[in-house]
């Protein structure tokens, strides 16, 4: 019997859901071309989609959205907002965007040169498009591990391989690695922390070298608890102070509010550096507002502001990565195939494991996902070849880890939820040989999973 934590929090508003028959439930899901990114929301049942912008805000947030001060400049809002990541993050300059990609266009276009590189822990797909459409290449210098599903005895599979790093600057010298970017937690692995040794070690390598340290802050704060519960020495130490340190061994950061921050909209770009900071406020006027909004409103600021705090709380981050390993372990009870140690936002399947019958070019993992909304109504994402996209040359990256994400919002599921989902799969996994591939029907040119359209290859 798997115990859980009673959430940390009262619920106060709810939103019906419904489950639609399974006739229905199979007509959306070829309707939507095989993607559960092209489902209608109101056909959902339990959406585990994404832990991006589908989070529930605290009382004090949606109080805070009436302080909204619409003003298109100086804020009061923005000022709330401006003091609250330096003081968090520790980082003397802040750039507001409309969201994380937004961050990462304009570190991308600033410090990137075409036919340069930039490594880092596993690529994530908006950031590394963003690299790859300023002429950077991205290179994997995550630790080996962390390609391997079964490898749950790492606590840290999201640290940087070092002599990968050092080959690489080595091979390409130092002048031609603008920065290198560090997840913190690594999505595209599981959600998997780095630790605060390797963060510090990292970072001395890259001043030993003038290459730029810039984590991707999205989940900070998931990264932080697995340090505390984790590393030793970092157990008497508050997630604030963990979050403190971590950032001290960076010069700057991209953020996606939308999951540590828990709001549903807005992001950040931070640093140390004056120079660059004066770059980034000349170009985010281009893309995403004036450097005193960045495409967030008043309120939306605030809400992010107050989130920010929120989400430092122990209680609730204990809460939060408890949840998500209570729905692996459950998983794991029921020998369903899932990447190990279980991750802060996700329960990953391994889809070629779930799926062994279908060969990495009939797309299991898509597959897998459009299986299960057509079997339960719960609807995940697929984390694998689709999602990893091709190469300059066109050829399809083809990553080891073949993934469906069964991604956790922020205090919005119940663990009774959690409960049909794990059943749910658990049977389907006893039906796994009836699950078909797929092929393409329409493959856009780039981030093609957001809405690419497919259909069964014949039975
Ligand atoms: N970095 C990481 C690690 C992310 O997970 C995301 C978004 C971004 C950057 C981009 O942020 O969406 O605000 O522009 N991840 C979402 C997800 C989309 O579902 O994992 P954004």
């Amino acid at each position: 019997m798997v115990k859980y934590l009673p959430e940390p929090y009262k619920i106060k508003m709810v939103e019906p859901i419904r489950l639609l028959s399974r006739e229905e439930r199979a007509t959306k899901i070829k309707e939507a071309g095989y993607n559960t990114f092209l489902l209608k929301s109101r056909d959902v049942y339990i959406d585990l989609l994404t832990d991006s912008g589908t989070n529930a805000m605290s009382h004090y947030q949606w109080a805070g959205l009436m302080l909204g001060d619409e003003a298109y400049a100086g804020s009061e809002n923005w000022l709330h907002l401006e003091e609250t990541v330096k003081e968090i993050f520790g980082y003397k300059y802040v750039v507001p965007t409309h969201q994380g990609r937004g961050a990462e266009n304009l570190i991308s276009q600033i410090l990137i040169k075409p036919g340069t590189y930039v490594p880092g822990n596993m690529y994530f797909t908006t950031t590394r498009a963003h690299q790859e459409l300023a002429g950077g290449t991205f290179v994997d210098v995550i630790r080996d591990e962390s390609h391997d599903p079964t490898r749950g005895d790492i606590d840290f599979k999201g640290d940087v391989d070092l002599q990968k790093y050092e080959d690489l600057i080595k091979k390409v010298g130092a002048d031609n690695i603008p920065y290198i970017t560090i997840g913190v937690t690594v999505n595209m692995a599981g959600g998997q922390p780095v630790s605060m040794a390797n963060l510090r070690e990292v970072y001395a390598l890259s001043q030993k070298h003038g290459i730029k340290v810039i984590f991707d802050a999205t989940r900070c704060v998931e990264n932080a608890y697995f340090i505390k519960t984790r590393e030793p020495g970092y157990q008497d130490k508050s997630i604030a102070e963990i979050v403190k340190e971590m950032f001290s061994y960076s010069d700057g950061c991209t953020m996606s509010g939308k999951k540590d921050g828990i709001v549903n909209m807005g992001g950040f770009l931070a640093m140390n550096d004056e120079e660059l900071y004066r770059k980034a406020t000349a170009l985010v006027v281009v893309y995403e507002g004036m450097p005193s909004y960045g495409g967030m409103t008043g309120r939306d600021m605030e809400a992010f502001a107050v989130g920010l705090r929120e989400a430092l709380d122990f209680d609730y981050i204990r809460h939060r990565v408890e949840q998500v390993r209570y729905l692996g372990e459950k998983l794991m009870e029921a020998e369903v195939p899932i990447v190990r140690p279980v991750g802060g936002h996700a329960v990953f399947l391994d889809a070629k494991a779930f799926l062994p019958h279908l060969s990495q070019d009939k797309f299991p993992a898509q597959a897998l996902a459009a299986a299960i909304y057509e079997d339960s109504g719960v609807r995940t994402m697929e984390r694998g070849i689709i999602s990893a996209g091709r190469d300059k040359d066109g050829k399809d990256y083809c990553p080891k880890l073949e993934l469906v994400r069964l991604t956790v919002p922020r205090r919005v599921y119940t663990n009774a939820h959690l409960d049909y989902v794990a059943d749910s799969i658990a049977a389907l996994y006893e039906k796994r040989s009836a699950i078909r591939g797929l092929k393409w029907v329409y493959e856009p040119p780039v981030l093609r999973f957001f809405t690419g359209r497919f259909e069964p290859l014949p039975g």
